[in-house]
C-alpha cells in the first residue's frame, strides 16, 4: 500500500464518495469493516433469541403477529449484513466460525434474559430505539453496501420501535400489575441499553480510525446522548421511573446519566455474566442441525459441476 494510494483513498472519503466493493481500500479499512459488519450481523441473528422465546406466550393474536414479524425482520437484517460483509471477501463459514469460537462478538444487550412479556415492549422501545440512533448514523457510512443496508434496516426498525413504545405506554397507564411489569422491565433494560452503544469515547480504540475513514459519523457517546435525549423524557412522560438517581438535564437540555458499570459490560460480553454461554450453545446447535442442508447443497453443487465437466 503506497502513500499515494492512501492519499487518494482519503481524498475520496473527504469528498463524501462511497467506497464500493471493487474499489481500492486499505487492508485495515477492509478488516475493520468485516469486524464491524459481521458482528452487527451476529447481533441481529442472536437478537432473535431473547424475543423469539415469547412468541408462543404472546397475550393476544395481534401481539403474536407483530412479534413474529419483528423476529423475522431481524433474521433478514442478519442476511443483509452477512452479504454486505461478503462483498469485502469475508465468507459466511468464516464469520459463523468466528462467532461460535468466540473470536467475534455480538451485542452485549442480547445476553440479558427476557423474564416477562413487557421485556418484548421494552426491547422494542429501548433496544431498537438505540439501534435506530446507531444505524441512522451508519446509513451515512463511507462503505456503500453497508450504508445502503442500513437504509433498509432503519425503515424496518422504525416499526419495531413504534410497536414497543405503544405496548409499554399502554401498560404504563394500565392496571397496577401492568404498570409494575413495565417498570420492572425498565429497571432491567435501561442501563444495558446505554451500554449497548459501546464504551465511552476515551475507551473506544476503534472510533478514531472508523471516524477518520467515514464509517462512524458520530462517536459512541454522541449516539448515546441522542438516545437518552429522546427516550428519557418519553419514559418519564409515560409515568415510569428511570433507574438512575443522577439523571438530570443540563443547561443545554442534554440529559446527563450517572456512572455506567463497565465491569458489568465486559463481563456480559465475555459471557461471565448473563446468557452468553446459552446464546452461543443455541447458535452452535442451530449450526449443527443445519449441517445436512450444507452437505446436501455441496453434493448438489459437486454433481452439477461433474455433469457440466462431462
Ligand atoms: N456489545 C459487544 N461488544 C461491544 C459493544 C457491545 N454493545 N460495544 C462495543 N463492543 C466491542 C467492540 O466490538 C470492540 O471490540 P472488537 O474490537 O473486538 O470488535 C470493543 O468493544 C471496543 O469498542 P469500540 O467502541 O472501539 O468499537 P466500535 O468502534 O466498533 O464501536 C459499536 C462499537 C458502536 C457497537 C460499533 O461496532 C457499531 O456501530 N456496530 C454496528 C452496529 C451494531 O453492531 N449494533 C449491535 C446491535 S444490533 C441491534 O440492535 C439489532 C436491532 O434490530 C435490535
Amino acid at each position: 500500500e503506497t502513500a499515494a494510494q492512501h492519499a487518494a483513498f482519503e481524498a475520496r472519503i473527504e469528498r463524501g464518495e462511497k467506497i464500493e466493493a471493487g474499489d481500492w481500500m486499505p487492508a485495515e479499512y477492509r478488516r475493520q469493516l468485516i469486524r464491524m459488519i459481521s458482528q452487527h450481523a451476529h447481533s441481529e441473528v442472536v437478537g432473535m433469541l431473547p424475543e423469539g422465546e415469547w412468541i408462543a406466550s404472546a397475550p393476544t393474536l395481534k401481539r403474536k403477529t407483530i412479534l413474529m414479524a419483528k423476529v423475522q425482520d431481524e433474521a433478514g437484517h442478519g442476511q443483509y449484513l452477512y452479504h454486505a460483509a461478503e462483498t469485502l471477501g469475508a465468507t459466511r463459514e468464516g464469520m459463523i466460525d468466528a462467532l461460535l469460537t468466540r473470536r467475534a462478538k455480538y451485542s452485549s444487550i442480547f445476553n440479558y434474559p427476557t423474564t416477562s412479556w413487557a421485556d418484548v415492549g421494552m426491547i422494542g422501545w429501548l433496544v431498537d430505539g438505540a439501534a435506530i440512533k446507531n444505524q441512522t448514523m451508519l446509513a451515512g457510512a463511507s462503505y456503500g453496501p453497508y450504508s445502503r443496508a442500513m437504509v433498509r434496516i432503519c425503515s424496518e426498525e422504525t416499526f419495531h420501535h413504534k410497536q414497543g413504545k405503544e405496548m409499554i405506554v399502554a401498560y404504563a397507564v394500565g392496571t397496577p400489575a401492568q404498570r409494575e411489569m413495565a417498570q420492572d422491565a425498565l429497571n432491567r433494560w435501561w442501563w444495558p441499553a446505554l451500554m449497548m452503544l459501546g464504551p465511552h469515547d476515551a475507551d473506544s480504540p476503534n472510533t478514531g480510525i472508523m471516524s477518520k475513514w467515514g464509517v462512524k459519523l458520530k462517536t459512541n457517546d454522541e449516539v448515546r446522548q441522542e438516545f437518552i435525549n429522546e427516550h428519557a423524557p418519553e419514559l418519564l412522560e409515560a409515568g415510569l421511573t428511570i433507574p438512575d438517581p443522577d439523571l438530570h438535564q443540563d443547561e443545554q437540555g442534554n440529559w446527563k446519566h450517572g456512572p455506567i458499570d463497565w465491569t458489568e459490560f465486559w463481563a456480559v460480553i465475555k459471557g461471565e455474566r448473563g446468557l452468553g454461554a446459552e446464546r452461543l450453545a443455541t447458535r452452535q446447535a442451530a449450526h449443527d442441525d443445519g449441517a445436512w442442508v450444507r452437505e446436501a447443497l455441496q453434493a448438489y453443487t459437486d454433481r452439477q459441476r461433474a455433469v457440466a465437466a462431462d
